[in-house]
């Protein structure tokens, strides 16, 4: 993170590549734009709901994969007292670092460690409930990651899996043909595996997990998240070709005049998924 990130990190442009490599990206930027989606009414249902299907309490110990830099990674460090224990792992150094950082002056103890969801340092059955929010969509080998939850989840334990289908976003750009085309492209290039939900539930029934339940929510953007993940994703695809410069710019300063109007409406479809690795 540099000196001059700070004042930008507020009103940058979020690019969804950068979640594969944090650490050598503006990361301030980022932990503001996770603070600002954490903070997403709708998907806080979601995490309830997580949190009530799996039955996080007290003594349970959980395990959050990709848990960034720990927004719910601490609040379930909270939920299982007493006597429970959490475990968050995440790829990038800089933000497992504040994570710890966020641990230490919240005082909760959490075990925080660098690493990869497809290749988990914990023993078999570590776990009562392994979570993994917002994360399958970046990965190279998500079937590989998903095993890894399961092989870590004690017999009886519970799964729960939050993730987007990037064909759900929508935004109130006048301009039907327009919003396909970029939204399109959007979906096709910003993560690896954009529509992996829809084959999820086949996926946990494959891995032989049972009880599977899914539930969802659109989850509307603030205006200010809105403008600064759909604002530039017009220029995104006029490079590309798939829409022309006039185009392009077209988006851009419909984006800018909703936003100063405070008429800016985005929003993209999330899914939870539970299961129970059978005892
Ligand atoms: C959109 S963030 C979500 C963070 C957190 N789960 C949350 O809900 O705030 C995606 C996270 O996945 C992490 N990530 C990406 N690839 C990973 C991998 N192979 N193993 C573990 N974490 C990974 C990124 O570093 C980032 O923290």
């Amino acid at each position: 993170m540099t000196s001059h990130d700070a004042p930008r990190s507020a009103t940058a442009a979020i690019s969804l590549h950068d979640f594969t490599d944090i650490d050598h990206s503006a990361e301030s930027t980022y932990v503001a734009a996770l603070e600002a989606f954490d903070r997403l009414p709708l998907l806080r249902e979601l995490k309830a709901l997580a949190i009530e299907r799996t039955g996080i309490g007290p003594g349970r110990r959980v395990l959050d994969v990709g848990c960034g830099f720990g927004l719910e990674t601490l609040r379930l460090a909270a939920l299982v007292q007493p006597g429970g224990a959490v475990s968050g792992i995440d790829l990038s150094q800089d933000f497992i670092a504040e994570a710890r950082r966020r641990a230490a002056a919240a005082g909760l103890e959490v075990d925080l460690v660098p690493g990869d969801a497809q290749q988990l340092p914990y023993p078999d059955g570590a776990f009562d409930v392994a979570r993994v929010e917002r994360v399958l969509i970046y990965l190279e080998d998500p079937g590989r990651a998903l095993s890894e939850l399961v092989r870590v989840t004690r017999p009886g334990g519970r799964i729960a899996i939050i993730a987007p289908d990037f064909d759900t976003n929508t935004v109130n750009v006048d301009d039907p043909a327009l919003v396909r085309a970029v939204l399109a492209h959007e979906a096709d290039t910003a993560v690896v595996n954009p529509r992996l939900v829809r084959d999820l539930r086949g996926h946990l029934l494959d891995l032989g997990l049972v009880d599977v339940e899914v539930a969802s929510r659109m989850v509307v953007f603030t205006p200010d998240l809105g403008a600064r993940y759909f604002g530039h994703l017009g220029e995104t695809a006029a490079a590309a070709g798939v829409v022309d410069a006039a185009a392009g710019q077209r988006w851009t300063s419909t984006i800018e005049a909703l936003h100063r109007a405070d008429r800016l409406f985005g929003a993209i479809g999330y899914y939870l998924f539970t299961a129970t690795r059978p005892a």
